[in-house]
This record gives structure tokens, C-alpha cells and sequence, in this order.
């Protein structure tokens, strides 16, 4: 048998995946979730074989509870929405500092070796310079960004004065198949895959150069299955994990049009408040610390999704 584990948000999209991931390496999986964004469907078929536990990471009995004899812990729960938290920034806050403190007191409490935290590009915010190496001061722009960039700092603050080993996986622009499409907050690739399968064109904020290191999710399941396996402390460091290359958007209606056999031209509008221009992974140093490299480039990616996601 494998380490113990617990998944929190294991019930969304990355966080199912990495379920499944762990299941296959033989690991003992516990996941908590309060399916606010998530879905039991996402863990249908692995229900039998995980120890569910309804409820918010939030609550310290859950926190503890949900940490107890876990080795490692791979924390994915949040609202994940940039104009999400533009509208409301309290429950980003709520599901982000304040669930993120808890969890983080309770895997101290409980011994805990390892935490992997599900980090955000968006920390990088628009500052010049491209690509977005670690050493970069952060600018967030979002109080989502604000958010995910705190809850890194609470990750690194705990390595050092608790004695809770931990790593900050920037994670830069997630997709694949169990992504939310039908949520006001869903993410672009989601959604657009979803309306163009009905025929419908994709509406884009901006002129459509705008670029994203768009990562699909086998690499993100893969870099965090190595960071647990680390010997040596990671002292709570950020680390990207992306691809290294950047699309954008209207390469990527392109790339889905081709997928898809069809030939939509997109809508334009004005950009979006908290939206960041251009985005793109340094991954070395994901490649150093962690021996990471992406098993599944971006245009893989795409056809993947396309095939595994039928209407
Ligand atoms: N998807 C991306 O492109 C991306 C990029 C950077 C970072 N991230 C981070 O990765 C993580 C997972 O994102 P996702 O895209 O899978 O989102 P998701 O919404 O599909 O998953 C989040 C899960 O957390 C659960 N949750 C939220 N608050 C909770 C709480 N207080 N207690 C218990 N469960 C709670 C939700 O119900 C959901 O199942 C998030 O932390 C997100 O900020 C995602």
C-alpha cells in the first residue's frame, strides 16, 4: 500500500484527476470537499475505492479531521475565478486565507510531511518580462491573485516556524476533461469548447493576442505526484508548472476548430478588469527541483480534450 493522502477540493476538476492519479499509484486517498464549485460526478467512479468527507476545509473540526494519519497533502480547494473574486472577494478570501490557515494548522497538528499547494500564475500579475521565472516579484491584480499569492506566503511561513515541509505548484492555466463549462466562471478552453461543439462562436474579451501557457492536466498531476516524492525539503518555495510555450486565444480557436472540424470566427469585445495580458512558464526550475517535464504538449492537449469530451 502507498502513503496516505489527502486531496482537498478532490471533487473538482484538477483535483479528481489527481485522485485518479493516486488511486492508480496505490495510495490511500481521502478527499474533502464542499462541493461549491465541484462535483460528486467527478468521483463517481472511484467512490468505492476513497474515504469522502463532506464538508469545508474551512472548519477546524473538518481540517482536522480531514488531516489526520495523511502523509501527504495535495491542497486544490478554492473558488477558482479571477472576475469571480473581482464581484465577490470575501468568499474568495474565505475558501482561499481562511481555509488554507486551517488546513495548514491542522497538518501541522497532525505531522503532516508534505504539503503541495495549488498556487497561481495569476501571481505574477502583468509585470514586465516574459517568461515568469519564480525569482519575479509577484503583482497581483486580482484579489483572486491576492488570494493565492497569500496562501503561498502562509505555505512558506509554516515551513519555517512549524516544521511543515511544503511547495507552492504555480499551476498556469489548467485544462482538460471534468473542467467546468457551465458555470458563469468558467474557464476560457471549457467554454469554448462547449460552445463551439454546438456551433456557436466563442466570444473573446480583448483582440484575442492576449497569450496563456495553456497546460494540460496530465502535466500538473505529474508534477505534483513528483514534488511529493522529493527527499530533500522544499520549504514551502513556489515552483511553475506549465508547458514553457504560450498560445493565444485566437491560436487557440484555431487549434479547437481543427479539433473539431468546424471553422467558427470568434466575437470581440473590451478586455476584462483583473485579466493579465501574456503569461508564460520558466519551468526550470520545475526541472531541477522536481525532474519535471510535460508529458503533454498543447495541441496534444486539445485533441485530447476534443476526444474525451463527446457532446
Ligand atoms: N484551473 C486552473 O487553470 C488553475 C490555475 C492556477 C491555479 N489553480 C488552482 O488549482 C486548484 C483547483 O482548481 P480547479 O480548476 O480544479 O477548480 P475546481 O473549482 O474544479 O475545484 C476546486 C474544488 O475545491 C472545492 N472547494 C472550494 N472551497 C472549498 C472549501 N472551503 N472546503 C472544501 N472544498 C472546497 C470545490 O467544491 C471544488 O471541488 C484551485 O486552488 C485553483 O486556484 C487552477
Amino acid at each position: 500500500m502507498g502513503n496516505a493522502v489527502l486531496v482537498t477540493g478532490g471533487a473538482g476538476f484538477i483535483g479528481s484527476h489527481l485522485v485518479d492519479a493516486l488511486l492508480a499509484q496505490g495510495h490511500a486517498v481521502r478527499v474533502v470537499d464542499n462541493f461549491s464549485t465541484g462535483s460528486r460526478d467527478n468521483l463517481a467512479h472511484c467512490l468505492a475505492r476513497i474515504s469522502l468527507l463532506e464538508g469545508d476545509v474551512g472548519d477546524p473540526d473538518i481540517a482536522l479531521a480531514a488531516c489526520r494519519d495523511v502523509e501527504y497533502v495535495f491542497h486544490q480547494a478554492a473558488i477558482p475565478s479571477v472576475p469571480r473574486s473581482v464581484k465577490d472577494p470575501f468568499s474568495t478570501q474565505r475558501a482561499g486565507e481562511i481555509a488554507t490557515l486551517r488546513l495548514l494548522d491542522a497538518c501541522a497538528a497532525q505531522g503532516v510531511k508534505r504539503i503541495m499547494y495549488a498556487a497561481s500564475s495569476s501571481a505574477y500579475g502583468d509585470a514586465p518580462g516574459l517568461p515568469r521565472a519564480e525569482t519575479m516579484p509577484p503583482a497581483p491584480m486580482s484579489p483572486y491573485a491576492a488570494s493565492k499569492l497569500a496562501c503561498e506566503y502562509y505555505v512558506r511561513a509554516y515551513a519555517h516556524c512549524r516544521g511543515l515541509d511544503g511547495v507552492c505548484l504555480r499551476y498556469f492555466n489548467i485544462f482538460g476533461p471534468r473542467q467546468d463549462p457551465d458555470s458563469p466562471y468558467s474557464a476560457v478552453i471549457a467554454l469554448f469548447l462547449k460552445l463551439m461543439r454546438q456551433g456557436q462562436a466563442p466570444h473573446i474579451h480583448g483582440d484575442g493576442e492576449q497569450t496563456r501557457d495553456f497546460t494540460y492536466v496530465v502535466n500538473v498531476v505529474h508534477a505534483n505526484l513528483l514534488a511529493m516524492r522529493v527527499r530533500g525539503p522544499l520549504n514551502g518555495q513556489a515552483i511553475n508548472v506549465g508547458c514553457g510555450e504560450r498560445s493565444s486565444l485566437n491560436a487557440l480557436v484555431a487549434a479547437l476548430n481543427d479539433a473539431l472540424g468546424t471553422s467558427l470566427t470568434p466575437t470581440y469585445g473590451p478586455p476584462r478588469a483583473g485579466d493579465v495580458a501574456h503569461s508564460l512558464a520558466d519551468i526550470s526550475r520545475a526541472r531541477e527541483l522536481l525532474g519535471y517535464v510535460p508529458r503533454v504538449p498543447f495541441p496534444e492537449g486539445i485533441r485530447r480534450l476534443a476526444a474525451a469530451c463527446p457532446i
